[in-house]
């Protein structure tokens, strides 16, 4: 499974660039920032050489596939993110003729990832954590989603977002989703074990028993 980070923030990025294999980011994530956004997407992909999401923030088709040209042309790893609308379906598939990689995002159902993939997306976003945060089974629809892809020969590869902690991750790799975008702070948390913490320093102080020559 490909792990990408969650962010736009360079510096979180460039920590963590000799171990991800791209970043998503979103309108929300770029307003943290502070900055303006192509002076942040550039950084960003002159720092990471996978996929780097870009979102999209037109409404209408004309205005995302305008929108969508122009963030293509910032770097040629970036990825336009477009919402699952009608609008956004069809934006989709004119960029798809064009080979502009796209994202399609907040995605909510297996059914709104059938219709992403038939337009040629490049990529579907189901956003587990939002759907935990209202009650549902975010991980569920993930299943549901790789379940369909698997019926037949879509390219569209599924990134499980809107990660909020490491049971995502597992869970997402063990329904062998293609992607998960996992913010800094759970990214983290994956590196982790108290008994890894306590085997090293079991390790350290009988080392100090060992005669030194
Ligand atoms: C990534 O593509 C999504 O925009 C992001 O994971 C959404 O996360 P959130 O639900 O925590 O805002």
């Amino acid at each position: 499974m490909k792990l990408y980070l969650d962010t736009a923030n360079v510096e979180e990025i460039r920590e963590l660039s000799w171990l991800i294999d791209g970043v998503t980011t979103n309108p929300s994530l770029v307003a943290r920032e502070k900055r303006p956004f192509h002076d942040v997407l550039r950084e960003i992909c002159a720092i990471v050489r996978g996929p780097v999401s870009a979102e999209a923030v037109a409404l209408d088709r004309e205005g995302m596939v305008r929108e969508a040209r122009e963030l293509a042309k910032v770097a040629a790893n970036v990825v336009v993110k477009i919402p699952l609308t009608v609008a956004g379906l069809q934006a989709v598939q004119v960029l798809s003729r064009e080979e502009v990689r796209t994202n399609v995002t907040l995605v909510f159902s297996a059914n709104q990832a059938l219709l992403a993939a038939k337009c040629g997306a490049t990529y579907v976003s189901p956003f587990v954590g939002r759907i935990d945060d209202a009650g549902g089974d975010g991980m569920a629809l993930v299943e549901e989603i790789l379940n369909v892809y698997g019926q037949y020969d879509f390219g569209t590869e599924v990134i499980v977002a809107s990660v909020r902690h490491p049971g995502h991750v597992l869970q997402a790799a063990l329904l062998g989703a293609h992607i998960a975008t996992v913010p800094y702070g759970v990214l983290k948390k994956l590196f982790g074990h108290p008994l890894t913490d306590a085997g090293i320093a079991q390790f350290l102080k009988d080392w100090q028993r060992v005669p030194q020559s």
